[in-house]
């Protein structure tokens, strides 16, 4: 988000606008004195109605647009400009921005003095939406910082990332912020892209997870959450931000629309915020399929959906569906309204034209029918009645109050933790690390001594003298020496600080490098200084930049044991620092605490347990490397350039591998686990089930330690093409040296669906059956599908009082869709089999296997048998008995043994 200076342009229109102090309507306020939108006791619809029934159509227009707190506030002099509260309020009144690099007491007071006036100075006292960024700590001075998104997705903890997010709630209401700007729902899934370090990883669920506790904390305590940017923004052509999206309505569904679900629906989000894209040429802050049919008609959403900053002019402006403002001409601002406020984009944010000012006169003009305003007033009204607002307007803390609130003892240990949790262990050869404390340690490197912050913290707030770089963080959890050489600056080719760091690394033990990407604060990114990642910085390869590798290969060429640590905001493609550093550490960009959380795992105070957010490519050319590839993806004939030069040919690919470096869930830990007992409470299941895969895992080592649990759920054999596997479950689970712990993950069966030819989701027809596997360091459950509104019919067959099989029955009822939920092991009925024509007795089992017309490939699985067969007419066998009278064009028949 950009926020331009906006208040010169409109001094003129806000001359035009302003009145007189105290200007409000005397007699509607002394009516609304006692009004049900007033009475707390009221439900929330009621006094929406009642509210929305006593406004002007400027009055609804004034809550439809963002307003700033620079309009009153001098940002750099903290001057007050009465007039320019008034003008703000008569025009922008519904919410406003307030997330600028000044004291934190100077935010406060303008906030609290806009909510004074509008509670006491306007007409019905509607208090605002007071706002600000806030995905990894609130944005403004001083406060707690958190590492970034992409981090915390690696702790695989959501609880710590509610604590979070609760520590975030009281720092913003401490001010009287009462609305962020997070979660960031959109998926790495394009890496090129340079908001990777904003999602929290590739994974719609695991991202979904994260998501709903952050919601969920942060709206604990009335503090909303804006759910962004909606939706299927994060992988735009060429990865260059805000460029086009393509994919159809199956992509957006079955991929990008899972982790909004989970945060605005399943936590109840009391705003969203749109994106700047387009997806399959729709701009999305005009389409009314996704902001109105999927997300109010489908989904029953109910508050508010407010556009990105600067997003509704790039209709006209870059997307080309309009005028764009000329020398002579303004922007189209009456078809940027009419094609975004009716399709479901409630508020227009600042940044642009604040082309919401038309309502009024297109309203008048019949061009817009005043129920649509009514609709979007309604939306934000009905969130500021549930956050409490109107009891509540200002939660803010005096200014000698905020410092048991606000960058407290606690919350910083916080940040500590959930760096060090987030921190994933990619290789640790001879068991290098952890640090023995009595080793003199080399810090080397461009990142040793920075806080590497990502995107989104306040200007200048890497400077803080109370964070901790990497370097301070060794230096305080060791009393061995610890020497420092840059080595290099990030942004330089220049080698000539190469002798002292290799000196350094020669002097000592072991040499701790820390590499990577860099971005900027949310001042210095948009005043355009060098950065490899961050909004609007986007990149073509993933390798290091200048000096760094050869930096890195000169400090391992010392010989001594070379630790590796990769600061970064997304992953790195250098495979042979993987093959010959002695250890590589990955931290996504830290927060304030982000050199002590580093510290903590290098000297083994804390056991890495963090685990992969998003997959390492070998190369940016091998892209994308997410796990849920759709089946048929992935074919690997690997080459390589061997390390002495060796070109070895491949096909896939020729010189290279589609595989990943390291895998999504992948981190290893100081300590040993083993999985063994893979249960799963039920293995006949439907969607309303919810099942419960149980493993023991055993810690081997002598260390304790935190496993990540995960798993997989594959359809085996599905009416259209799915992902190969899915992650549907997972727990993070501490366990003591020495000892065995079950952990039971819960999964929801009714999560399993697919969105079929039709588009319909199959989740409440779908049956399966189940098996569980161990593959590696995942859990796999394999999932027959058993049931669908395509089926087409269903086999018995006979056993004997042995189990064997002894014959098939019949198939019934083909073309017709049946009750699933009657399917099962176990003897038939007739309720189950409305058109049964055959034998029926005792012994005889109902096998669930399913035919699907539009696949070609068929796979039968029943308890006698596994059969493979591919057909174009219909017929089938039980055993070797002919049972159809349609020709089959090949039967392939294994048997499998007794069920
Ligand atoms: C509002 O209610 C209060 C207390 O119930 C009463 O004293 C006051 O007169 C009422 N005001 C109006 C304008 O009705
Ligand atoms: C804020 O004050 C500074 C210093 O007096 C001045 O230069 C600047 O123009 C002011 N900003 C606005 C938006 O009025
Ligand atoms: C707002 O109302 C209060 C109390 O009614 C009054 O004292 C104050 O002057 C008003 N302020 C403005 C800016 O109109
Ligand atoms: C943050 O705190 C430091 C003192 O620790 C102070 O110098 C600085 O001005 C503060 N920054 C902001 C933006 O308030
Ligand atoms: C904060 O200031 C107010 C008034 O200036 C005073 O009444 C209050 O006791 C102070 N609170 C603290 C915690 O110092
Ligand atoms: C460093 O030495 C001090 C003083 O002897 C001691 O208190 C501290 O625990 C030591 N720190 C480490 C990390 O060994
Ligand atoms: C990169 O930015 C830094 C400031 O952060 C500046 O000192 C340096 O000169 C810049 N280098 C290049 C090559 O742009
Ligand atoms: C691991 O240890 C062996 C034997 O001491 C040594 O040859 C090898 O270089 C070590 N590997 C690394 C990466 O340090």
């Amino acid at each position: 988000m950009t926020y331009l200076s906006i208040s010169t342009a409109l001094l003129l229109l806000g001359s035009l606008l302003s009145a007189p102090s105290n200007a409000y309507d005397l007699v509607r306020r002394q009516k609304a004195a006692n009004a049900t939108y007033k009475d707390s006791s009221a439900s929330v619809d009621v006094r929406v109605a009642d509210l929305l029934s006593r406004m002007t159509i400027q009055e609804k227009t004034a809550q439809l647009i963002q307003g700033d707190i620079s309009n009153w506030i001098n940002v750099t002099t903290n001057v007050f400009n009465s007039s320019g509260l008034e003008w703000n309020f008569k025009a922008r009144a519904g919410q406003f921005y307030v997330g600028y690099a000044m004291p934190p007491e100077w935010i406060s007071a303008g906030i609290k003095r806009a909510q004074d006036y509008l509670v006491h100075n306007t007409t019905l006292g509607i208090p605002a939406i007071t706002q600000t960024e806030g995905i990894h700590g609130v944005l403004y001075g001083n406060a707690t910082i958190f590492n970034s998104p992409i981090a915390h997705a690696c702790s695989w903890d959501p609880e710590l990332i509610y604590e979070m997010a609760v520590a975030t709630a009281k720092e913003s209401q401490a001010m009287g912020i009462n609305q962020l700007f997070a979660p960031v729902m959109d998926l790495a899934r394009e890496l090129r892209f340079g908001r990777v370090e904003e999602t929290y990883g590739e994974d719609h669920f695991l991202s979904g997870e994260m998501g709903y506790q952050y919601v969920k904390g942060v709206q604990s305590l009335n503090v909303s959450a804006t759910v962004k940017h909606f939706a299927g923004f994060s992988a735009p052509e060429q990865g260059l931000n805000t460029g086009p999206v393509h994919g159809g309505e199956r992509e957006l569904r079955t991929t990008w629309l899972p982790a909004f679900k989970r945060a605005i629906i399943d936590a109840d989000a009391w705003a969203i915020m749109g994106a700047y894209h387009s997806y399959d040429g729709i701009p999305s802050v005009a389409d009314d399929h996704l902001q109105e049919t999927i997300l109010r008609k489908e989904w029953g959403y109910k508050y508010f959906v407010t556009s990105d900053a600067g997003a509704t002019d790039r209709l006209c402006c870059a997307f080309k569906l309009c005028r764009c403002k000329t020398a002579n001409t303004p922007v189209d601002k009456e078809a940027i309204t009419l094609m975004t406020l009716p399709n479901g984009n409630d508020v227009e944010m600042g940044g642009g034209s604040y082309n919401y000012e038309m309502i009024p006169q297109l309203v008048e003009e019949g061009k817009i029918d005043i129920s649509v305003v009514d609709r979007a007033v309604s939306r934000q009204l009905r969130a500021k009645f549930k956050m409490g607002l109107f009891e509540n307007p200002y939660l803010g803390l005096p200014a000698n109050a905020t410092k048991s609130v606000v960058h407290t003892k606690e919350h910083v240990q916080l940040a500590r933790k959930i760096d060090a949790e987030s921190i994933v262990l990619l290789e640790n050869k001879n068991s290098t690390l952890p640090l023995p404390k009595s080793a003199k340690v080399a810090v080397i490197g461009p990142m040793a001594n920075v806080s590497n912050f990502g995107d989104y913290v306040v200007y200048r707030s890497q400077y803080n003298p109370t964070n901790v770089t990497p370097l301070l963080g060794i230096q305080s959890a060791t009393n061995a020496t610890v020497t420092y050489a840059k080595g290099c600056e990030s942004w330089s080719n220049d080698q000539s600080g190469f002798p002292d760091a290799v000196a350094a690394a020669k002097a000592a033990d072991f040499a701790v490098v820390v590499v990577g990407t860099w971005s900027r604060d949310q001042n210095e990114l948009w005043q355009g200084l060098n950065a490899t990642t961050g909004e609007h910085v986007d990149v073509a390869s993933l390798n290091l930049v200048g000096a760094m590798g050869p930096l890195v290969q000169a400090i391992i060429e010392t010989g001594k044991p070379t630790i590796v640590v990769y600061s970064s905001g997304k992953p790195i493609t250098e495979p042979w620092i993987s093959e010959n550093a002695a250890a590589l550490v990955q931290q996504f960009y830290p927060g304030e605490q982000g050199g002590n959380g580093l510290a903590d795992v290098l000297f083994g105070n804390v056991n890495p347990s963090g685990k992969l957010s998003v997959s390492f490519p070998y190369d940016v050319g091998t892209l994308p490397t997410y796990y849920d590839y759709l089946n048929s993806g992935r074919s690997t004939d690997p080459g390589a350039i061997l390390p002495n030069g060796t070109l070895q040919f491949g096909h896939q690919y020729v010189l290279n591998t589609p595989q990943p470096l390291y895998e999504f869930g992948y981190g290893l830990s100081y300590a040993n686990f083993t999985y063994s007992n893979v249960t799963l409470s039920k293995t006949e299941v439907s969607a309303s089930d919810t099942i419960t895969a149980t493993v023991s895992v055993t810690n081997s080592s002598p260390v304790d330690g935190k496993e990540v649990v995960q798993v997989y759920v594959q359809d085996v054999y599905a009416s259209i093409v799915v992902p190969n596997i899915e992650l549907k479950g997972f727990k993070k689970v501490e366990i003591k040296a020495g000892e065995t712990v079950d952990v039971s993950v819960e999964l929801e069966v009714g999560k399993w669906g697919l969105w079929n030819k039709k588009m319909d989701e199959l989740q409440n027809l779908s049956q399966f059956r189940t098996e569980i596997t161990q593959t590696k360091r995942v859990i796999l459950i394999k999932a027959l599908k058993t049931g669908s509104d395509e089926l087409l019919g269903f086999i018995y067959f006979k056993y004997n009082k042995d189990g064997d099989c002894v014959g098939g029955l019949r198939i019934a009822n083909f073309n017709a869709t049946l009750p699933i939920s009657s399917l099962g092991t176990g003897a038939s009925s007739k309720a189950s089999d409305p058109g049964q024509t055959g034998q029926h007795g005792e012994g005889m089992k109902l096998s669930t296997l399913v035919f699907r017309r539009n696949n070609y490939n068929y796979r039968i699985e029943s308890g006698c048998f596994k059969w493979n067969f591919i057909f174009k007419k219909w017929e089938f066998h039980c055993g070797l008995r002919r049972m159809g009278d349609k020709t089959l064009d090949k039967l392939r028949l294994k048997e499998q043994g007794k069920p």
